[in-house]
């Protein structure tokens, strides 16, 4: 960050590449963001998310400068984000008459930016979106890199599962604006969720994890980022777009193949985590009560499992595993999933996932340099990896 304005990041891709803008009090200049970016629209449609307050949504709206904005609301979870809904996200489209040189803004969580992403795919083929993260795990992770979706939910082999992001297209945002002070009324839960996944991005960058990429160093900094520290923040949400940027970069569709993780890396723990989340009898205790795991809770869990095949395999160091437990307990994330779930099961749901090939697994391993892919290691060794998180 320099001279107190807000950082940029550039995402460079070779078709397209875009900022990333992160900062204080952003939202109200909205407008004038996009216009220093090119987007200058005949009509803005924006999807709300009602979790974001009303003075926080006028504000964009107000700043935006085009000459028709419309917008539509949108309560979003996981169990919502389906096709119905974006089926009623493609509706508001075509009645606002959002048209291919328009723009498509969403303001709010990860699950609004990855629905309304998809619907600005998929409108006229493809119409522009600027990202405006609300919650730190859209900040960090879900606005940046174009992937859009929704779930599905299915019975297969008799068992209901909700399959995360079944469908989805690559749709690069034409800007991000990420405005760290919406986070003062995220719930804390959010807040941890999001540090979920910023500790998956200290273990990509490594032992030489730079800031708050250095695992031990981001966990140091938790007392401070829990507690509302808003330049820490900046520097947290700049650092690890940074990273996801680079690896976005390197392989902006994944589709690095053979040992070279590319953009997979940002998978590290999310294998375990969907299972986790797919069934629907996990629970963790959360401010006191059992509840059924958010995401950002079950990367968390996920990290926990992933670290214990790392250092099964002779490819994480105990020291290393060590300081990602730390820094997970210091997010106040839990670190174990409540009796009421079998490893069988979890193995099972495992190998539903959309990264699974014939049934076949294909993990992104933390090891002491960052991470590294494994092929199926089997029932037996994913049995002990989620005995790591199965407890009280
Ligand atoms: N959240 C994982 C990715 O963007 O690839």
């Amino acid at each position: 960050m320099t001279g107190g304005g807000p950082a940029r990041v550039r995402v460079a891709l070779a078709e397209a590449g875009y900022d990333v803008v992160v900062g204080r009090g952003l939202i109200a200049s909205l407008g004038a963001l996009c216009a220093a970016a090119g987007l200058r629209p005949t009509r803005v449609h924006v999807f709300e998310d009602v979790g974001v307050s009303e003075r926080v949504r006028n504000a964009a709206v107000e700043s935006l400068e085009a000459r028709h904005v419309t917008r539509s609301e949108h309560r979003l979870a996981e169990r919502t984000k389906s096709i119905v809904t974006l089926e009623d996200m493609l509706v508001s489209l075509a009645q606002a008459k959002v048209e291919r040189s328009d723009l498509v803004v969403s303001l709010g969580g990860g699950v609004l930016g990855d629905v309304a992403g998809l619907a600005a795919g998929l409108h006229r083929r493809g119409v522009r979106v600027v990202q405006c993260p609300t919650t730190l795990l859209a900040m960090v992770d879900a606005s940046v890199g174009g992937k859009t979706g929704v779930n599905l939910r299915a019975s297969i082999d008799d068992t209901p599962v909700l399959l995360k992001n079944a469908v989805g297209v690559f749709h690069q945002p034409s800007l991000v604006v990420a405005d760290v002070d919406v986070l003062e009324s995220l719930p804390p839960r959010e807040l941890r969720c999001g540090l979920a996944e910023c500790i998956k991005h200290a273990v990509i960058a490594g032992p030489t994890g730079w800031g708050m990429l250095d695992l031990a160093r981001l966990a140091g900094a938790m007392p401070a980022l829990l507690g509302g520290d808003r330049t820490a923040m900046v520097r947290l949400v700049e650092q690890n777009v940074q990273l996801k940027a680079g690896v976005v970069e390197g392989d902006e569709r994944e589709m690095a193949s053979g040992d070279a993780p590319g953009r997979r890396a940002l998978n590290l723990g999310h294998t375990f985590a969907h299972a986790i989340e797919a069934c629907e009898s996990t629970r963790v205790v959360v401010e006191g009560e059992p509840r059924h795991p958010q995401h950002g809770e079950a990367v968390g869990l996920g990290l926990i499992a992933a670290a214990a095949l790392g250092e099964h395999a002779g490819a994480l160091s105990a020291e290393r595993r060590g300081a990602m437990t730390r820094a997970i307990s210091a997010a106040g994330l839990p670190t174990t999933l409540q009796r009421g779930v079998d490893a069988a099961t979890l193995i099972s749901a495992m190998r539903q996932d959309k990264k699974a090939s014939g049934g076949r697994l294909r993990l992104v391993m933390p090891t002491s340099q960052g991470v590294s892919m494994l092929d199926d290691p089997g029932d037996a060794t994913l049995t002990r990896a989620w005995s790591a998180v199965i407890g009280g």
